[in-house]
């Protein structure tokens, strides 16, 4: 497993870092045994898993289970969990108690936090505590009531506000950066004013890594943002093999 020092360094080395979401097992060992470098236990999981249509309603006992069974599956990958929506940012101690959680219980080796104003403090706390902390600026669906699910960062003022937030979370001590949804300009000057990592969602080739939903990567997804891109048809495999099942036991070839 990488430590986040290394997930840190990679920033200056010459090969993209890859990261993929995963929520259970069997998706964690492909996802390790192919050589990703990091898996996040996205709260992505309440619309790709759960059948939630948003990211609120995920709990933090949800993120728990489905961590831990990435992590009792993952050899190698960083496992970084995302925390859900309200278990963080309301009081400094629920923050730090649920992102202890996911680290103590569940065994993340680091939490990401959609974040804000409101993060800065949280983030350095986190990290003098030994909890390293992934950032998450650009679209965050978390906000979704008041940004939509649209780019964000498309004017001047809010492509400052992005670089001044990201700069922060860095002195902050956050390992990495997600950047979502994003012009791939302003994401190459947030990636030039950094040192840490900024994996890419939606914001162009010239981040330091990419990172995409694992059910819109296999082909498992029901719908897809306009950005992310299907590497493979899982759906129409497993479609077809339910079929092959229902047939041979209909026409008596199984048993
Ligand atoms: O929850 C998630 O899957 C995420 C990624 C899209 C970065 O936050």
């Amino acid at each position: 497993m990488p430590t986040v020092q290394e997930i840190r360094r990679a920033s200056a080395g010459d090969e993209p870092l890859t990261m993929l979401t995963a929520y259970d097992a069997p998706t964690a060992s492909i996802v390790d045994a192919a050589g990703i470098d990091v898996i996040l236990v996205g709260d992505s999981v309440g619309n790709a898993m759960l059948g939630y249509d948003s990211t609120l309603p995920v709990t933090l006992e949800e993120i728990e289970s489905h961590t831990g069974a990435v992590v009792r599956a993952t050899e190698d990958a960083l496992v970084v969990a995302d925390m859900p929506f309200l278990s963080y940012g309301t009081t400094e101690g629920e923050g730090i108690e649920n992102a202890g959680r996911l680290v103590k219980e569940a065994g993340a080796n680091a939490v990401k936090l959609e974040s804000g104003p409101h993060t800065v403090d949280l983030t350095e706390r986190l990290v003098q505590l030994g909890i390293p902390v992934m950032a998450h600026l650009g679209l965050t669906p978390q906000r979704r009531n008041q940004m939509g699910y649209v780019r964000q960062g498309t004017t001047d003022a809010a492509a400052a506000e992005i670089r001044d937030l990201a700069r922060r979370h860095e002195a902050a001590g956050a390992f990495s950066l997600v950047l979502e949804h994003v012009p791939a300009d302003l994401a190459a000057d947030v990636t030039a004013d950094l040192d840490i990592p900024v994996i890419g969602i939606g914001a162009g080739p010239e981040t330091d890594g990419q990172v995409l939903v694992v059910t819109d990567v296999i082909g498992l997804s029901d719908s897809s943002p306009p950005f992310a891109e299907q590497f493979g048809d899982v759906r129409g495999e497993m479609e077809a093999a339910v079929d092959a099942f229902r047939e041979a036991v209909e026409d008596g070839d199984f048993p």
